[in-house]
């Protein structure tokens, strides 16, 4: 690959910032906070000292300021993997590739992401209103077998990769896991599991409203390969951070117990509670 980058794949705004992100090399923290809700924003920021950045574009919303003294960015991604193909690529473009030049800087710069979402759980025995800390993932959503040289594998994925029964899907699976070194930080978290990715809310996760899904026991064969929660993100926010050499960890507030049925009762309070929980742990 050349390394000097055209107009065309590389694309910014007139300013000079990145396409869709909207931002600036200057605007970012090494240290980000990554929510689908660009509502969650504000609710995140307003814990910070002071909010230096706030731009927007789309469903991407970014404040960045200080927390205790420490820079820190909290960005909202939307939903869904195919955003977070931008965002991860956005902002690794926004600290190891030089904009004006529109070349790789030869310095790695390595971010620290940390994921702040919702979940649905599949165990029965994990309850709403906690927190989920993703340890393994398997992403359902296929976006990495579009990237050259991504794989991932270790005895959870090996397990998964040979039982897995739907064999129209199986060509899609790719796996990660967490950040250990960020894992460190969220070791007091209730409950620690291994999370799917999915490209839907509705029958990608097993939900039938007038459409039915593949299978009515999705969410019980799952489980049973040691699948804990289900949500639409995490699996190309690790995968991409180990191909880009960042570090990237996901806690999730389970809002609904999918075996029993059950919606947290309060999303409101546990949406405030997950937000302090993560700025507590993340910096000191
Ligand atoms: N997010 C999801 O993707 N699924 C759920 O069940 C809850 C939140």
């Amino acid at each position: 690959m050349l390394n000097k980058l055209t107009a065309s794949e590389l694309v910014l705004n007139e300013d000079g910032s990145v396409y869709h992100l909207n931002l600036l090399p200057e605007d970012i923290a090494e240290k980000i906070i990554l929510v689908g809700d660009p509502d969650r924003v504000a609710k995140v920021s307003k814990y910070f000292d002071s909010v230096e950045i706030r731009k927007n574009k789309r469903e991407f919303y970014t404040h960045t300021g200080t927390l205790r003294g420490e820079r820190i960015t909290v960005m909202s991604t939307g939903i869904g993997t195919e955003n977070i193909d931008i965002v991860m690529n956005e902002l690794d473009a926004l600290v190891n590739i030089d904009l004006k030049q529109k070349e790789f800087k030869t310095e790695h710069t390595s971010l620290k992401l940390f994921r702040m979402g919702t979940c649905g759980s599949v165990n029965p025995d994990v309850q709403v209103d906690n927190m989920l800390v993703t340890q393994n993932v398997v992403g359902l959503d296929g976006l990495m077998h579009f990237y050259q040289d991504y794989h991932f594998e270790n005895e959870f994925s090996k397990n998964f990769y040979e039982k897995f029964p739907y064999e129209n899907i199986k060509p899609m699976l790719y796996f990660s896991e967490w950040s250990e070194e960020l894992g460190e930080l969220y070791k007091d978290a209730k409950y620690h599991g291994n999370t799917a990715t999915f490209p839907g809310f509705y029958a990608p996760q097993g939900r039938q409203l007038r459409l039915k899904a593949l299978d009515d026991q999705f969410l019980e064969t799952l489980n049973d390969l040691g699948i804990t929660n289900f949500e639409m993100e995490t699996s190309a926010i690790y995968a991409f951070s180990k191909l880009l050499g960042h570090k990237a960890i996901t806690v999730n507030n389970v809002i609904a117990n999918r075996r029993r049925g059950e919606f947290s009762s309060d999303h409101h309070a546990s949406e405030k509670n997950l937000i302090e929980w993560v700025l507590e742990r993340i910096i000191k």
